[in-house]
């Protein structure tokens, strides 16, 4: 699935489930195949059993529907919640779907689908609708179930894998509970409509629908680029979110070696001194808030050494602070640039996907990061304050969520001597426009004594610079709350 489906259903399972984890609750998950992605560990407690549902056999599927409108292996009233994405848009007569979920809901049960409203045509082994609000409420009503919240995902989430191109529309419900002779006369309505609709359908019907096994070719559109524009990449269709980058197509910002041996040349090579630039804070056990991870080798080492990583990239429309230089042709210079960043940012899924890494990437403004994305024990900003309008801003935006340490690390000049200043490195006559400044350890030092964290440690280490084989001087300063 895309990555914004996986978090819609993550928002779902909080809102609505969060309350119950100590409930015994099952789930089944309609068209649960993994491929490339499944909700189930978002319903991992210990009393809650998950059920993947599907047309066909595979991976994430406990339960094989031999009739996609008619699930005899599914008692009725037996289930407390149904969930399913990116399904219901391949199943022809959707709606007699939607009768075979509101029968199996207990009464007062819980149902989120995930449809999308928009995307290219992708044929698994049909494509049949796109569901804006209002047909998710008619076919919520068509199998009375009581609509809670509907909406369409039409504004920009920024996934690096392209899930805005589908607008998702997500319907929470619930099957009511009004008392047993209601509820009989309500699955007596039921069972007559499931009747009469099913005896109208064609012989074909068991071998259509989502649930069937995927066509041998999905459809990949291929966004077309004018000269003036940046081609975005080609969206993933549903239920592939982590299609994974050409290697042709990354460009890697660090040095990285690949399982096969080959080694991929970025800017710079972190791995023989990767331990001093994370300031040697050990990170087993440990939740880890990465601003700005590029390609993500610290990300992926991290994990490697045992932490849970949340990184932050900007959205692209937002791509960094550049400097205001007069003159400077900002425009073209975007565009260069943001062709570049696209490179990296594919670099970051293409080892994601190679690694298997359950990293989470947001694509977010630092201001807005929720409350309940962490909070984290370590904050990393490795070389990013440097191209900060406001390192001082960054830092308090990282230190909110952070409850134990911060690890800054930047480059080191020693001519700034040891006053807690910044040096401005833009000139007018430079056409430099992508870092803002160098600043000496005791600035980061006092900001973050400032911000919570007094116990600093401040080292000195040389990092490799792939473009002229330099060993370049950096720092790191580590500061804790306590
Ligand atoms: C020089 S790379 C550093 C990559 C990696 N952290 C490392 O230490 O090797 C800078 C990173 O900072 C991010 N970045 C740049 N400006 C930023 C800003 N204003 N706020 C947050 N992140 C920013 C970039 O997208 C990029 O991932």
């Amino acid at each position: 699935m895309h990555a914004s489906s996986y978090e819609e259903m993550r928002s779902f399972v909080q809102a609505h489930l969060g309350s119950r984890r100590e409930e015994s609750l099952t789930i089944h998950d309609l068209g649960s195949q993994d491929v490339n992605g499944a909700y189930r560990d978002l319903f991992d407690a210990p009393r809650w059993r998950y059920t993947g549902m599907d047309q066909v056999a595979g991976d994430n599927v406990d339960l094989v529907l031999k009739d996609p409108y008619a699930w005899r292996e599914v008692a009725s009233d037996s289930v407390d919640v149904v969930v399913s994405g990116q399904a219901l848009e391949h199943i022809r007569y959707v709606w007699i779907t939607m009768l075979e979920i509101a029968r199996i809901l207990k009464p007062g049960g819980l149902c989120c689908l995930i449809v999308p409203a928009g995307g290219p045509e992708h044929r698994y082994p049909v494509d049949c609708w796109r569901i804006y609000p209002d047909g998710m409420e008619s076919l919520a009503h068509f199998a009375q179930l009581d609509v809670l919240q509907v909406q369409t995902q039409w504004g920009a989430t920024g996934f690096i894998d392209n899930s805005d191109v589908w607008k998702d529309t997500v319907l929470v419900c619930r099957k009511p509970d009004h008392g047993f002779w209601w509820n009989r006369k309500s699955a007596l309505k039921r069972w007559i409509q499931h009747r009469s609709l099913v005896q109208g359908l064609p012989q074909e019907r068991l071998s259509l629908g989502a649930l069937a096994s995927p066509a041998p070719e999905t459809t990949t559109v291929a966004v077309p680029a004018s000269p003036a524009t940046v081609p975005e990449p080609a969206p993933n269709p549903p239920g592939n979110p982590r299609a994974v980058p050409d290697l042709a197509s990354c460009s890697f910002y660090h040095t990285t070696e690949l399982p096969g041996g080959e080694t991929v040349r970025g800017q710079w090579d972190l791995r023989p001194t990767v331990a001093a630039y994370l300031g040697h804070v050990p990170l087993a056990g440990r939740r880890v808030l990465e601003i700005g991870p590029a390609s993500g080798f610290l990300t992926f080492h991290m994990e490697a050494e045992g932490a849970q990583v949340t990184a932050v990239e900007l959205p692209m429309e937002h791509l960094w602070d550049a400097v205001p230089v007069a003159g400077f042709d900002m425009a073209a210079w975007r565009t260069d640039f943001t062709e570049s960043i696209h490179g990296v940012r594919r670099s970051f899924q293409y080892l994601h996907h190679l690694y298997g890494s359950r990293a989470r990437l947001v694509i977010d403004h630092l201001d807005r990061l929720s409350a309940t994305d962490g909070p984290f024990d370590v904050g990393l900003l490795g070389s990013v304050l440097l191209h900060c309008r406001s390192p001082f801003t960054v830092m308090e935006q990282v230190a909110r969520h952070v409850r134990d340490t911060v690890i800054v690390t930047e480059p080191y000049d020693a001519n700034l001597g040891e006053l807690p200043v910044c040096r401005l490195l833009p000139e007018p006559a430079q056409q430099q426009v992508d870092t803002w400044w160098a600043m000496t350890p005791s600035f980061i030092v006092h900001s973050l004594a400032v911000l919570g964290f007094p116990h600093a440690e401040v080292s000195v280490h040389h990092q490799k610079r792939e473009c002229d084989d330099l060993m370049v001087p950096m720092f790191t300063v580590v500061a804790r709350r306590a």
